[in-house]
């Protein structure tokens, strides 16, 4: 059974701490929550402490973790030959919604963590209970999003609860997250740095403090860099797709669906009186809404998108990887 706690200024916050603490200190599994999404934390030292978070999650085990800790100091102390520009993307992005992708020392990760890869991804997270979390267990950790492998990432300790429970002993409840989608990934052991994965901090953002980076999204001749980006993502039960976000051309797109008896779920902007069920197309809530769908009967679901929406970036690559790159035709 998994316990859930709720960690804010009601209840006594030391105990709460000194329990996961200890729990991750054991070599257990715990969720927190972050400034994204909720992780699913391990002692990243410990190799069969990070076995378990592989397990709860049904991750595939070539796909490497992210690892957490509180400071840039901490950081320092696991990674080695780290680029002026990856120290410039500290002192201006940390704590924050930025990992880097850095070379490891030899032997300081569980050989899992990294899969076996000479390179590790190190962020500090913008919030206070996994900052505290961090402060006082003064270990790195292994945290990748708390979903089951292929499942929207949880935004709510509900999410992960619906999704871990029986695998972990323990959840901290710090309420929805506020950013909603996974940490932007920058590759800094390569000259120019390369994003690998889009998120909240943009390309233009990390570009004003160190200049001209790339960006590997639809680079899709390209290895993936990031082995977590050749599996399927963030996906619903009933299948998704896309559509040119026109209001008339969404209305004749349910009509037809529902003309052959079948439900339709929108995730828009805004409401579509004609269709089965609509929820809310925003950062903070496409994983919320994406879960929520599986709790219809919708037997398809459509996302009106922007073809041409640039700054939605990040949203447009979680979108897109939800519904595996279909579009409504
Ligand atoms: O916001 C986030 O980043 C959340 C919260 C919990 O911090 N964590 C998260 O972790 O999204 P995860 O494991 O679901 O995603 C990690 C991504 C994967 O795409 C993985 O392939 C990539 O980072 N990654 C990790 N280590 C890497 C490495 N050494 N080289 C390239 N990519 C790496
Ligand atoms: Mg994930």
């Amino acid at each position: 059974k998994t316990e859930m706690i709720v960690v804010d200024k009601c209840v006594d916050e030391e105990n709460s701490y000194t329990q996961a603490v200890e729990t991750l200190k054991s070599g257990e599994v715990v969720a927190f929550p972050t400034e994204t999404v909720y992780g699913l934390g391990a002692d990243a030292t410990n190799f069969e402490a990070v076995s378990k978070i592989f397990e709860a999650k049904g991750r595939p085990a070539d796909n490497p973790l992210i690892v957490h800790v509180d400071s840039k100091e901490s950081a320092l102390n696991y990674v080695q030959e780290v680029s002026p520009k990856a120290l410039q993307c500290m002192d201006a992005f940390w704590p924050g919604a930025l990992t880097l992708i850095m070379q490891a020392k030899p032997e300081t990760f569980a050989s899992n963590v990294t899969a076996n890869l000479q390179t590790v991804g190190i962020r500090v997270p913008n919030h206070p209970v996994a900052l505290k979390l961090l402060h006082e267990v003064k270990l790195p950790l292994a945290a990748p999003s708390a979903n089951t492998s292929g499942k929207p990432s949880p935004t709510l300790a509900n999410h992960v609860r619906h999704d871990m429970d029986g695998r972990i002993p323990l959840i901290l409840d710090g309420g929805a997250t506020e950013i909603g989608i996974e940490s932007t990934v920058l590759d800094t052991t390569c000259e120019p740095p390369v994003i690998l994965r889009p998120g909240k901090i943009t390309k233009e953002q990390i570009e004003s403090v160190i200049g001209t980076i790339r960006s590997s999204s639809g680079n899709k001749d390209n290895v993936p860099k990031s082995p977590g980006m050749k599996y399927m993502h963030y996906a619903p039960t009933a299948p998704l797709y896309l559509i040119e976000d026109e209001k008339s051309l969404i209305e004749k797109a349910i009509q037809y669906v529902q003309e052959k008896g079948k439900r339709v779920a929108v995730i828009s902007e805004m409401d579509y009186p004609l269709a089965d069920f609509n929820f809310p197309l925003s950062m903070e809530s496409l994983y919320a809404s994406l879960r929520e769908c599986d709790f219809t009967d919708a037997d398809l679901i459509l996302a009106p998108v922007k073809s041409s929406d640039q700054d939605q970036d990040a949203l447009m690559n979680r979108l897109e990887k939800a519904a595996d790159h279909k579009w409504f035709s």
